[in-house]
């Protein structure tokens, strides 16, 4: 790949609006110049005024699954023959340099017919084995190739994951660098010793993603008020954060947490030991922290009952009255300018009617997509208890 590049590809995770909000946030944060060329439910193109660390902007972004170089943009009559000079090349710069077979496969995204593709690799395939370059053409069932059969099948740097993203009848055509690290995920979501399935967690990247949505800069002082067995200061911790409070009306919760985060220090060799564990109801929090002293909240607070026969019967009045002391102790511990990154739950369909009375209390909301509510929705079709994430910012 050519130093110059400066068009990439972002491809999104299962809620695509809230991939591209994270990838924004972290790109802003860092300074970064660009342009949105195409946004679509799979794929965000950019191009950026520099060259991008792709390897370490994946690590940070829980929404992407993969980061791909775009290499050029070309039309229906010339696809064939432009795929075929991207893989051969690389092929033949890889395949002399490491004496070995050169892997390739392609992952396909908008309107394409998987077969014609099969037959055009099948093709390049063959034409390259007749030039005496050992190679294989790494096929699946899916239109994409998953980050699973990429490792597996060591298409990342010595073979090649060629992209195709189809755009209107217009294609762009690249290389994938970077893909998500589902093992590391896995390992801090099921690895971790103390789990509570009972009152819920966050999915690891989810965590990420609302981390990365409040935009606080490594020293800044980060809150988990319902923190429960930990996974947003744990991935606080693996964002690089050093000024981490978490805490939780249950000693349980607090004992796992501990637990918990000794575990990912010693998992990851974390020096610091700036998290601090509070038991506490978050009615109390100005009792535990400090006055205009927090920069992010982050945190997905108390659910509703986690016994679904039960969660019928919840008051929701109970659990908005709940939200809303929470707000009025976040507003007293935020800096001004400061965020509350937070999941509000949509039971059976019922959301929280609190937005004004939460902005009277003095937050603005920061828009995230499109809706009226300037909220993203994080969920799965039939689930009982979706996630409404919102991000206020302290006016
Ligand atoms: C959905 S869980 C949070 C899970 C957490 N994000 C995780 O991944 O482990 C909600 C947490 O809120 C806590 N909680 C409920 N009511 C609370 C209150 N009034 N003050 C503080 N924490 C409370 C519960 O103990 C529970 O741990």
């Amino acid at each position: 790949m050519s130093k110059e590049t400066t068009k990439y590809a972002f491809i999104l995770g299962h809620v695509p609006d809230l991939s591209v909000a994270e990838i924004i946030c972290l790109l802003k944060k860092q300074t970064v110049d660009f342009e949105e060329i195409l946004q679509s439910k799979e794929a965000l193109i950019i191009e950026a005024n520099q060259e991008l660390d792709v390897l370490a902007l994946q690590n940070r972004l829980g929404g992407v699954i993969k980061i791909i170089a775009i290499l050029s943009k070309t039309s229906k009559e010339n696809l064939s023959e432009n795929i075929e000079e991207i893989v051969k090349a690389s092929a033949y710069a890889k395949a002399s340099a490491d004496k070995q077979k050169f892997q390739f496969g392609f992952s396909l995204y908008g309107k394409t017919v998987v077969k014609e593709f099969q037959q055009l690799g099948l093709t390049i395939k063959r034409e390259l084995k007749e030039q005496g370059t050992l190679c294989r053409f790494v096929v699946s069932k899916e239109k994409s190739l998953s980050a699973v059969i990429i490792k597996k099948e060591h298409l990342l740097g010595q073979g090649l994951d060629l992209v195709v993203i189809e755009n209107q009848g217009e294609y762009y055509l690249g290389e994938t660098l970077a893909i998500q690290d589902f093992e590391a995920y896995s390992a801090r979501d099921y690895g971790r010793p103390s789990r509570d399935d009972k009152s819920g967690m966050l999915p690891p990247k989810l965590a990420q993603i609302m981390i990365n949505l409040a935009g606080a800069k490594p020293a800044d002082v980060l809150l988990d008020s319902f923190c429960g067995s930990g996974t947003v200061l744990q991935e606080a911790l693996m964002l690089g954060y050093k000024n981490i409070i978490g805490s939780d009306i249950s000693a349980k919760a607090i004992a796992d947490c501990r637990n918990n985060i000794s575990w990912l220090k010693t998992k990851y060799n974390f020096k610091i030991d700036g998290v601090k564990m509070y038991e506490l109801d978050v009615r109390n929090l100005v009792h535990k922290v400090a006055l205009a002293t927090v920069d992010a909240i982050v945190t997905e607070p108390y659910l509703g009952e986690p016994d679904k026969s039960k969660l019928k019967t919840q008051k929701f009045e109970d659990l908005e009255n709940l939200y809303l002391d929470s707000f009025k102790q976040f507003y007293k511990v935020l800096k001004s300018g400061g965020k509350a990154v937070m999941i509000l739950p949509i039971i059976n369909g019922q959301k929280m009617e609190i937005l004004d009375a939460v902005q009277k209390i003095g937050f603005i909301i920061d828009k995230l997509g499109q809706s009226e509510r300037g909220s993203i929705i994080y969920g799965r079709e039939g689930q009982m208890v979706e996630r409404e994430i919102f991000v206020f910012v302290k006016n």
